[in-house]
């Protein structure tokens, strides 16, 4: 994102964003007031060497305006790992940024976001993990991304909505103790009896409260109400709403599915960053039902991005000290070389 943006060409860009509504949310005079905003931080970008991570649950100016990358959490990781900006500006929630850091302990990681966690980070520290480990000595510590550094530091692999099930069913233990996500730790184990992996899977009680929130009633109420729907959900929503769901994946995965089947009328059951993005993308999809928004993921703002770039604060910073996150990347390190075989 190098040339200059002006309100014409994001109005062109975003003009199809209404997410549950019919208004657009991003009349000429709104993106009139974006543009230059954008325009400074990309200009920031250049001159701190810097480079703009951008999980797809953030506002659409951001990823339309001023994102290098724009992904998932597995596929941020990894783009994270490819730059060689002196800079990262990590816009997500913290534990994202922190993954970020781990990987890149001699680059400077920024993070817009006022908000430290999420309700799903934060459901469990590092102390946690301890006692658990204490208490279950023979099993395998298993964490979502959506983790503390402290907390990835406790656990043998990290795994994210991408390749959780794969890794499992890998790992050479059928003790395993999986962490914190509740809903995607009920849906782990009905995909490893669907797979006939016989484990025995501990789960801890964390839940992501915008995936919670979808209910199997409604689900069923607007498939009977539109013939034909396809239901899209993400794997940290209930099972019983995943048993009513056409295919389900990550936010990448849901985005590639959408492009290689094109289908017509679709319920997205993830954060509403995906419809904004999908509505940018394929604008002929007719979406029902509503989205739910990541307060923290919203948190994020342009007016951060360009403070962060310009001067940023101590609590703009990620810092982890050198034991914790040396014993975080061996964490992250097992995902990669079970995915990847590194
Ligand atoms: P992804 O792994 O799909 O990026 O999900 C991250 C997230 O925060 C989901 O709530
Ligand atoms: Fe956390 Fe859920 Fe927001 Fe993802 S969508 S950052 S898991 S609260």
């Amino acid at each position: 994102m190098t040339a200059t943006m002006t309100p014409e060409t994001l109005f062109d860009t975003l003009k199809d964003v209404r997410l549950g509504g019919t208004t657009c949310l991003y009349p000429i005079d709104k993106c009139a007031e974006l543009t230059p905003l954008i325009n400074d931080i990309n200009r920031l970008k250049k001159e701190k060497n810097a480079v703009i991570l951008v999980h797809s649950y953030v506002s659409p100016e951001i990823v339309y305006g001023v994102a290098d990358f724009v992904g998932d959490s597995y596929g941020l990781a990894k783009d994270a790992m490819s730059t060689d900006a002196d800079v990262i500006v990590f816009v997500a929630v913290k534990f994202m940024g922190e993954t970020a850091k781990i990987l890149n302990p001699d680059k400077e990681v920024l993070i817009p976001s006022e908000l430290n966690g999420c309700t799903l980070a934060d459901s469990l520290s590092g102390d946690d993990v301890r006692r658990l480990r204490e208490e279950h000595p023979n099993h395998t510590f298993v964490c979502y991304i959506n983790t503390t550094a402290d907390v990835k530091a406790e656990c043998d692999v990290c795994v994210t909505s991408s390749n959780v099930n794969d890794i499992i069913q890998k790992i050479p233990n059928d003790k395993i103790y999986f962490l914190p996500d509740k809903l995607m730790g009920r849906n782990l184990i009905e995909e490893m009896k669907r797979r006939g992996v016989d484990k025995e899977i501990k789960l801890w009680h964390g839940t992501c409260y915008v995936h919670e929130e979808y209910d199997p009633d409604t689900v069923q109420y607007l498939r009977d109400a539109h013939p034909g729907l396809q239901v899209l959900s993400h794997p940290e929503c209930s099972p019983g709403v995943l048993h009513l769901s056409d295919y389900v994946g990550s936010t990448s995965q849901l985005l590639n599915y959408m492009q290689e089947n094109a289908p017509e009328t679709v319920l997205m059951l993830t954060e509403c960053g995906i419809t904004s993005r999908l509505q940018v993308e394929m604008p002929h999809i007719k979406f029902v039902g509503s989205c739910s928004m990541c307060r923290y993921m919203k948190s994020n703002t342009l007016e951060d991005i360009r403070r962060v770039l310009d001067a940023p604060r101590e609590q703009d910073t990620i810092r982890i000290d050198e034991e914790t996150r040396r014993r975080a990347l061996t964490c992250i390190e097992a995902m990669f070389e079970y995915v990847e075989g590194r």
